[in-house]
């Protein structure tokens, strides 16, 4: 019955993960997958989180199925998050807003929305992008096309080349955009650039899909929200995919968002409607504990800032590692090869290692990159600088 059934080649980054964990030299060094750690390694349990877990457990409370769309007091809090609690969007009610799992549940269910409803469209992503972009838009039925984002001569972004594609794309087609800490780049917008792509996006009635999974990493909450908060203050429609799982160390609960902005309540109560069946046919409805973590901090002026202030610090020790391994590596590369890390920003970088060199630098080193040549700073330590440094150098040798 099942022999003609393939082989699954693996994926680039969650299958290798796998290989680490399974790989037995005791100096193993994951930089591969988009995990932030802690100085000593670990995964972190932030202290809001555990505060909120230990006072929802306090208060039992019977585990009923959640309304398709997820829990009421999350969706709001995670709209005044991304928005702003003042946005005119959000008191006008014009964004319909799901509780998704997680940010790829969250591209899942709008990649499916769309192609109900804007079947003649193609979707177009920067190159490079996060993997699981082809594979979603493309398996929700649409044909994926790429525009040009980075280049590595500059380590950073081509805006010229990347606004003369956009200026080109047809009418109508869907652009994904990444808000702020651009994976696997690590190569960002500017806000003037953000401005005058707004302009293209409105000339052109192309209709944004904001891909955000790293709030608070980049430059700040509000700050990484600029470009999402910019574009809604226009009133130009679009879609945006959040996850929490960075951001409240919460991987394996499957937090995410997706919302729709619409031009008007109406609008935004059909769109939310749809969504709704989109979910039904995939999943019913969401899981609640993660959700209700997350109600819980945001809703209590305490846990909120205790959590603003641990994403601070989680901010500023990936800014120290990326600041750590640009002192340890730029005088043991040619001029200007280690330049990217200060460039760029975020979780990620773009070290312009070749797949080859990733290769050498997993078999011989135990230094796991993902294969694009993405290293994840935020799972490097003080410690493991020196090693990762020795590794790159010699692999890229
Ligand atoms: C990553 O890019 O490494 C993370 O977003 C994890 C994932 O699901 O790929």
């Amino acid at each position: 019955m099942f022999e003609h059934v393939d082989a699954y080649p693996g994926d680039p980054i969650l299958t290798l993960n796998e290989e680490f964990l399974h790989d037995p030299r005791p100096e193993k060094i994951n930089l591969s997958i988009g995990v932030y750690l802690n100085e000593a390694g670990q995964l972190p349990l932030m202290g809001a989180v555990r505060k909120a877990e230990q006072s929802i457990l306090a208060q039992p409370v019977k585990r009923t199925y959640l309304p398709m769309e997820g829990m009421l007091d999350y969706r709001n809090a995670v709209r005044c998050l991304l928005f702003g609690e003042d946005h005119q969007a959000v008191s006008e009610k014009r964004i319909a807003t799901m509780q998704t799992l997680g940010g790829s549940g969250a591209l899942k269910i709008g990649a499916d929305f769309l192609a109900a409803y804007f079947p003649g469209a193609q979707v177009w992503v920067s190159d490079p992008t996060w993997d699981n972009h082809h594979a979603i838009f493309a398996g929700a039925g649409f044909v994926v096309n790429s525009y040009p984002y980075y280049d590595p001569g500059i380590q950073h972004v081509n805006f010229e080349a990347m606004q003369t594609a956009l200026e080109a794309i047809p009418v109508g087609n869907i652009v994904l955009l990444h808000a702020c800490c651009h994976n696997p780049t690590g190569a960002d917008l500017n806000t003037q650039q953000w401005r005058d792509l707004a302009t293209i996006i409105q000339s052109r009635s192309l209709l944004p899909f904001f891909d955000i999974a790293y709030q608070g990493f980049g430059q700040g909450i509000k700050e990484d929200a600029f470009a999402i908060r910019y574009f809604a203050s226009l009133g130009i429609p679009m879609l945006v995919a959040g996850s929490f799982s960075k951001n409240f160390s919460l991987y394996g609960e499957r937090c995410g968002a997706l919302h729709v902005l619409c031009n008007d309540e109406g609008q935004a109560n059909n769109v939310l409607g749809q969504l709704k069946a989109v979910v039904r046919r995939n999943y019913s409805s969401p899981p609640t504990h993660g959700a209700r973590i997350i109600a819980t901090v945001l809703g209590s002026s305490e846990l909120r800032d205790e959590w603003h202030s641990e994403l601070e610090a989680m901010r500023a020790r990936i800014q120290s590692m990326r600041e750590g391994l640009y002192a340890s590596l730029q005088g043991r590369m040619p001029a200007g090869k280690a330049d990217f890390l200060r460039k760029q920003d975020g979780m990620f970088s773009f070290t312009g290692m070749t797949a080859e060199q990733v290769r050498r630098l997993r078999e011989e080193f135990a230094v796991y990159l993902v294969g694009s040549g993405r290293i994840c700073l935020a799972a490097l330590t003080q410690e493991s600088i020196v090693p990762v440094t020795e590794a790159m150098v010699q692999a890229m040798n």
